[in-house]
């Protein structure tokens, strides 16, 4: 059961599920016994739990697991909903992958699939000195490329989820492809190889638990954030491939300016028509996940206060 659904039923009511343990602190009850004071979560909602008298050997279970088997009763503190755990299981390596993806914490796609086509657009960029860029960065850097694989796309605003960062990178370049077979004066292996790039910064900036969710920032995610990160990197790629200086320079614009202008931290607007466009289409993939998953959270024909798109989203009536 999603746990967004547990408000539709009673106290005393029974649930049983494999959720994510998000936070997890053993503390001492008014009685001097230990309990577990934790907070679980699948994408949409965090629900707090007790676990009272918490027997030693499943402390550890807690502290070892990100993801847990968990038979609970509902409670209400307050009119939220609150748990107390009966008892907690050891998941099997195959229900975590499969649970994870139920409770919306992995892309939708396979990460494998995702990343045979991003290799297949590499494959296909025209410019040999972009190719061998993009290969060194994505294909040959293996760990790079297995983190960035399964990093997720944000800790909240969008594609926060494993496989986020990868199905964000895909959407972008494959919006560039299509905008491109549209109008030939666009300069596609530039927008294409900046719309991959676009966001590698942020393998170093998000930090991941041990399911590879993001929990927060890097020290570094939190000094420099991802644009200056990745600008990091890309200099670093450009520079062993020898990339010719007017591409490199480009690109590096369009990493600088992807987020439009400097309230949103772009240290400096697009400047030109590809830099504008990867912005554009950066922006088009981050609303389409939002508005749907912020829909999903309300009634087919009710509304959900958003706060991360700061109004309120309707879900309609009519699918
Ligand atoms: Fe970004
Ligand atoms: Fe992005």
């Amino acid at each position: 059961m999603k746990l967004g659904e547990l408000v539709k039923n009673p106290k005393g009511f029974k649930i049983t599920g494999i959720y994510r343990i998000s936070r997890f602190e053993v503390k001492t009850a008014r009685n001097g016994k230990a309990y577990g004071d934790c907070l679980i979560s699948d994408h949409s909602f965090e629900v707090p739990a007790k676990y009272w008298d918490i027997p030693t050997e499943r402390v550890a279970l807690f502290q070892k697991n990100g993801v847990l088997r968990i038979d609970a009763t509902l409670d209400y503190f307050k009119d939220s909903p609150q748990l107390t755990i009966e008892s907690v299981f050891l998941p099997l390596p195959a229900e975590v992958d499969q649970s994870l993806s139920s409770l919306g914490m992995m892309a939708p796609r396979p990460i494998d699939d995702m990343y045979v086509e991003l290799k297949s657009i590499i494959a296909n960029v025209g410019h040999e000195g972009l190719r061998k860029l993009l290969t060194g960065i994505f294909v040959d850097d293996r760990q790079f490329a297995e983190k960035f694989k399964r990093h997720p796309g944000a800790v909240k605003n969008h594609h926060a989820y494993i496989g986020g960062l990868l199905e964000h990178t895909l959407e972008v370049a494959v919006g560039a492809l299509d905008y491109c077979k549209r109008n030939d004066k666009i300069k596609r292996d530039i927008l294409l190889a900046a719309a991959l790039v676009h966001d590698i910064g942020k393998v170093r900036e998000i930090e991941v638990d041990m399911l590879g969710m993001g929990i927060g920032f890097t020290r570094e995610g939190k000094l420099l954030r991802h644009i200056s990160l990745g600008l990091e990197m890309l200099e670093s790629a450009c520079q062993s491939v020898g990339l010719e200086a007017e591409i490199s320079l480009m690109l590096k614009h369009c990493i600088l300016s992807h987020h439009g202008q400097a309230e949103w931290g772009s240290p400096v607007e697009p400047m030109f028509l590809e830099a504008e466009l990867l912005h554009y289409l950066d922006n088009l993939s981050a609303k389409t996940e939002q508005f749907y998953r912020e829909a999903e959270r309300a009634e087919p024909g009710g509304f959900n206060k958003s706060a991360t798109l700061r109004r309120e989203i309707y879900r309609p009536g009519w699918e």
